[in-house]
């Protein structure tokens, strides 16, 4: 090729260079115009004198330089353009996650730990599966008593039940320590139950158990009152009924008086002023004899009630089926 050519092969790889628009297409005229089998190329391996060879080399220096020239300009439009197309407003507000919430169970749950908690009860989680020992025995049910019915109990075989309450919990505890006790279990118990508006046959409560020396009702009363009035607030009385258990003597059921008319009478309270929590007493000298505790040494109180019955009262729910339904629109409500 003539020197003119090589003015023109020059000034085309210029014009290719610079019409390059992303790096791929530049790397594409990089190889036309300066690869090793470019003409450029070839030529340079041809040289035989000195003054091509300048011409030459000069050709070269100068592309080699254009490519990186151009290839850092298009790396920096690159840039530009990403900057600007990829920008993200980080003051715009950001996208809302449903929030969910605790079911009202958890939360009348929560709250009784918490008043108990507070009074230096420790918090027990028992067994569900539990055997007629521990359920029924240990607990001095006669056994003649109706609960030891397979019509009102879940049996697995003849000596597995699902726990009817959660008085096994006291069985527990005082056979793994030593007095002075003071606990609070809470969790699911199973009862043959038609499902209705009042009654289903899975439902949690909440048992407490404290055994000390020279332990009487009357602590048994100041802690149930002080324990209703932080679930339904501090104008709240308790009274108590007396009634029958195996594994408490003497055995009462505690009232709290209704909150919805203050006493009054309405049909929430059946007209009476006061409504039923479950049932407690005085812990029987046969359930201390069946642990080896000294009924002569200690004395204790225990209490059971249920959560739902709970929540169906703090939060005036009428059909007990809507905490286990978890239809969205009741549960979004707490
Ligand atoms: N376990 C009894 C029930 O479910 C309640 C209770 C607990 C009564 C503790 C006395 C003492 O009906």
């Amino acid at each position: 090729m003539s020197q003119a050519n090589w003015e023109a092969y020059e000034s085309d790889a210029h014009r290719a260079l610079a019409e390059a628009r992303a790096i791929a297409d530049l790397e594409d005229a990089r190889i036309i115009w300066l690869g090793r089998k470019s003409a450029l190329a070839l030529a340079l391996r041809e040289v035989r004198d000195r003054e091509t060879g300048t011409l030459l080399n000069g050709i070269r220096n100068r592309l080699e330089a254009a490519v990186n020239e151009r290839e850092h300009d298009l790396a920096a439009a690159e840039l530009d353009r990403r900057l600007r197309d990829e920008v993200v407003d980080i003051t715009l507000p950001g996208e809302r996650l449903p929030l969910g919430s605790l079911h009202p169970i958890t939360q009348v749950r929560r709250t009784v730990e918490d008043a108990f908690i507070g009074l230096g009860y420790e918090v027990r989680d028992d067994r569900e599966v539990e055997t007629v020992e521990y359920n029924f025995d240990k607990l001095a049910f006669l056994p003649t008593h109706s609960a030891r019915s397979p019509r009102d109990t879940f049996f697995f075989d003849d000596t597995h039940v699902l726990r009817t309450e959660t008085s096994p919990s006291q069985i527990h505890i005082m056979e793994e320590k030593e007095p002075p006790i003071y606990m609070v279990s809470i969790g699911r118990v199973y009862r043959r139950d038609a499902i209705t508006a009042t009654r289903y046959p899975i439902f949690h409560q909440f048992e407490g158990l404290a055994v000390d020396r020279g332990l009487t009702l009357a602590d048994l009363k100041g802690t149930l009152l002080h324990v209703m009035r932080q679930l339904y607030g501090a104008d709240r009385r308790v009274r108590f009924r007396t009634h029958y258990f195996p594994f408490t003597e003497p055995s009462i059921e505690p009232d709290v008086s209704c909150g919805l008319c203050g006493g009054a009478g309405c049909r929430t309270c059946k007209f009476s002023g006061w409504i039923e929590m479950g049932g407690a007493g005085m812990v029987d000298p046969r359930v201390f004899e069946n642990v080896g505790v000294d009924p002569q040494e200690w004395s204790g109180f225990a209490f059971g009630m249920g959560l739902e019955r709970t929540a169906q009262l703090r939060h005036d729910i009428p059909d007990i089926r809507a905490l286990w339904e978890g239809d969205l629109r009741v549960l979004r409500q707490f």
